[in-house]
């Protein structure tokens, strides 16, 4: 089985996703993870992530196994990220790899921007997770604080416009629910409502 779990930052889609995968035992793949590792290695090559000659050269020899975890969750990783992600040979740079991933014999569970549109459009289940956005600026700027992070709110505001415009706004994939998606607004429910409501969902469309 195939699930794809869209939305924008902050909504709450890896932490679902992870779990989701972990309750199926279905691998996990974080898509964003690969943007991000394309927006870092372009900054550590010298290179500006919003040009696409030094990004898609970043996105042909990127190895993903040479980034830590903490390399790829900075904001600094994220905001590169939504920068190389609007540059086309760049996401199809990417698309082989994941969906290479979902094609697996023990199917896949994979959040990301575009999964249910673009990677996955076959995905048996498709659940687009998304929050206003004022609730995903307190959730980043919880994330941060427990990290131990000192937080300029609102940079954390800002920040998450521009990403939410570049996002949504580009031209190449942008983010939007894929017309059978489920659409999951998880502004005023907790991590443990939103997985249940997201799981009863995903189990609605097993395969039999
Ligand atoms: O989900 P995230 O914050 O880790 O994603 C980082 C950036 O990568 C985000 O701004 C958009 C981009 N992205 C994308 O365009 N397509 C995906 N499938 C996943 C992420």
């Amino acid at each position: 089985m195939i699930i794809a779990i869209d939305g924008p930052a902050a909504s709450g889609k890896g932490t679902m996703a992870r779990r989701i995968a972990t309750d199926l035992g279905v691998p996990y793949l974080d898509t964003g993870s690969l943007y991000r590792a394309v927006g870092v290695f372009t900054l550590r090559r010298g290179g500006n992530p919003a040009d696409a000659t030094d990004a898609i050269a970043a996105a042909n020899s990127l190895n993903i196994n040479d980034f830590t975890p903490a390399d790829l969750r900075s904001e600094e990783a994220g905001n590169a990220a939504s920068k190389v992600a609007a540059i086309a040979g760049v996401r199809t740079a990417l698309l082989a790899y994941q969906r290479a991933f979902a094609a697996q014999p023990a199917g896949a569970v994979m959040d990301g921007r575009d999964v249910g549109t673009v990677v996955c459009p076959e995905a048996h289940a498709k659940v687009f997770v998304t929050a206003s956005l004022e609730v995903r600026v307190q959730r980043r700027i919880k994330e941060l604080r427990d990290k131990g992070e000192s937080v300029n709110e609102q940079r954390v505001w800002d920040d998450m416009v521009a990403r939410d415009a570049r996002d949504s706004g580009r031209s190449v994939a942008p983010l939007k629910p894929a017309d059978d998606a489920f659409v999951l607004d998880t502004s005023s429910m907790n991590a443990d409502e939103a997985f249940a409501q997201a799981k009863a969902f995903i189990v609605s469309k097993k395969k039999t």
